[in-house]
């Protein structure tokens, strides 16, 4: 898999790739869903202040995470600067092959590169093997937002995660 920097002509593909995604949960509420495959959410996510990072192969869209400057350090104010990680997906063809490993490996390098001193994200609780890749990589539960969010009449959690650089 080949991971580059991706921009607005490739949103398109990252709509599609959104699509096929969404295992049980893992993309929120069936609002949120909806908003995160509007092509003007996806084009936002192409363009500063976000970089979002795709993973191809022979040219295909097959992974992509997106990183985005925090407004404000939400850790304390000795004037870090973090970044959130989001939409770290890999199409489920190409799961399980470490791919989303190097995506969030990728991202972690580039906050670095941006001079980072921590990186946070959010995950939905059903979604343990997510949970599972960002603890490997050195998260941490920060805290736990219950009841963030409702879909097909359940309602569940959502944990966000910290990891300092
Ligand atoms: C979560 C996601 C990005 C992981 O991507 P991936 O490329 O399959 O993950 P990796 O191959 O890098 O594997 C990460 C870990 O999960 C395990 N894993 C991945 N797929 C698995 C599967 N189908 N069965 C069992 N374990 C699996 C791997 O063994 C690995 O664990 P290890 O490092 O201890 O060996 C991918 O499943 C996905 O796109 N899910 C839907 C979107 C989503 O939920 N994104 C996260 C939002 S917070």
């Amino acid at each position: 898999m080949i991971i580059r920097q991706l921009d607005t002509q490739s949103a398109s593909h990252l709509r599609a790739l959104r699509e096929v995604v969404d295992v049980t949960g893992t993309m929120g509420s069936p609002k949120e869903r909806e908003t995160a495959l509007r092509l003007e959410t996806i084009e936002a996510l192409l363009e500063q202040p976000h970089e979002t990072l795709g993973g191809e192969i022979d040219g295909v869209l097959v992974g992509a995470a997106t990183l985005s400057l925090m407004p404000e350090d939400p850790w304390d104010d000795d004037g870090g600067i973090w970044f959130g990680v989001s939409g770290v997906m890999v199409h489920p063809d190409f799961s399980n092959r470490s791919y989303g490993r190097q995506l969030m490996m990728a991202c972690l390098t580039l906050a670095a590169d941006r001079g980072a001193r921590g990186v946070l994200l959010e995950v939905n609780v059903p979604n343990p093997l997510a949970r599972r890749l960002y603890e490997s990589l050195g998260f941490d539960a920060w805290y736990t937002s219950e009841n963030a969010y409702e879909r097909g009449g359940q309602v569940f959690d959502r944990v966000c995660m910290k990891k300092l650089l």
